[in-house]
């Protein structure tokens, strides 16, 4: 039987998710994954044993998003700095990683028929990659056009690029830091807190959360409109003095000829996508390369 799939909704949590879905919903939910250890003292349990029904929390959770229609879900499972726990720890944490993922990656054909598409990402030897690969092609890409660096490239240029930002993102254990975890693509997503321990975490503390991401939808909604409109305008104004500099280099006043003017505009919009195509594109060459190079050295 499926991992994800088995086990409906309750006539209750039917009735509640429907009640839910008719407010604005989240498209995309970020969980950081804590308190398995803690579980595991409380229930008097090994400490593997908590990390085990961290995992399988995990997949009913991916159920109860599928049933309230959340396509979109990215988990916080494993740290840089877990690395720093004991050896046998960690291994445990990987064995189950192994087992889990692999069993949630066998059922993707299956999930695809509900428009869920299932990635595993690992930070630890792609972060690196990613900051040395954009400074180094950005001090390139940007010596002769620095209107080319803005937030916009930086989010393209991120692993999480073809995914939106989450639009709710929940942390358990009562912890009220992200540590580390998707820091810039949360910056206007909706935080929510909750005390309950990660392999406790009900169908109700769900709701919860959701609720509380639909009190604060209109706000969040505004700050996010904001942000954007901010962002074109900036570009906007870069752009508009480009086009006064070249226009004064061709002899034009600073106003120029307003045909003029529109057709360099629209120029430099031009081939200043051109140029971002093409970094991103020897971007992601070098990451399909850095990823052979990574299974080479592993297998
Ligand atoms: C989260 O639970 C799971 C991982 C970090 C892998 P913890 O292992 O951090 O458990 P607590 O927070 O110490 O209870
Ligand atoms: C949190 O891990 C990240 C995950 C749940 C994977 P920790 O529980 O180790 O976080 P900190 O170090 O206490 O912030
Ligand atoms: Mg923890």
């Amino acid at each position: 039987m499926s991992w994800i799939r088995e086990g409906e909704l309750t006539i209750i949590e039917r009735f509640c998710a429907n009640i839910i879905k008719a407010g604005p919903m989240p498209k995309h939910v970020a969980f950081i994954m804590d308190g398995n250890r803690r579980y595991a003292r409380k229930c008097q349990v090994e400490r593997q044993q908590g990390h085990s029904q961290g995992f399988d929390k995990l997949a009913q959770t991916l159920r109860w998003c599928l049933n309230l229609g959340i396509r979109e879900v990215t988990v916080y499972a494993f740290s840089i700095e877990n690395f720093k726990r004991s050896k046998e720890e960690v291994d445990g944490l990987m064995d189950l990683a192994r087992q889990k993922f692999s069993r949630l990656l066998e059922e993707q054909e299956n999930l695809k028929k509900h428009g869920v598409c299932i990635r595993v990402l690992g930070d630890l030897p792609l972060l690196p990659l990613d900051i040395q690969e954009l400074i180094a092609q950005a001090v390139l890409a940007t010596r002769n056009y620095n209107n080319d660096v803005s937030e916009s490239l930086l989010d393209k240029c991120l692993y999480t690029n073809n995914s939106p930002d989450p639009d709710l993102l929940i942390r358990t254990s009562g912890e009220v830091r992200l540590s580390d975890f998707l820091l810039w693509q949360t910056s206007h997503s909706c935080l929510v807190f909750q005390s309950v321990l990660w392999p406790e975490y009900s169908f109700w503390n769900l709701c919860e959360a959701i609720l509380r991401f639909q009190m604060n939808y209109s706000a969040l909604q505004k700050a996010r409109d904001s942000y954007m409109e901010e962002r074109r305008r900036q570009q906007m104004e870069r752009d508009q003095a480009y086009v006064t500099k070249k226009l004064q280099q061709e002899g034009f006043a600073s106003h120029g000829d307003s045909q003029r003017r529109r057709t360099l505009l629209q120029r430099c919009t031009a081939m200043r996508e051109e140029r971002i195509q093409g970094f991103l594109q020897a971007l992601e060459h070098k990451r399909v390369d850095f990823f052979e190079r990574l299974c080479t050295v592993s297998a």
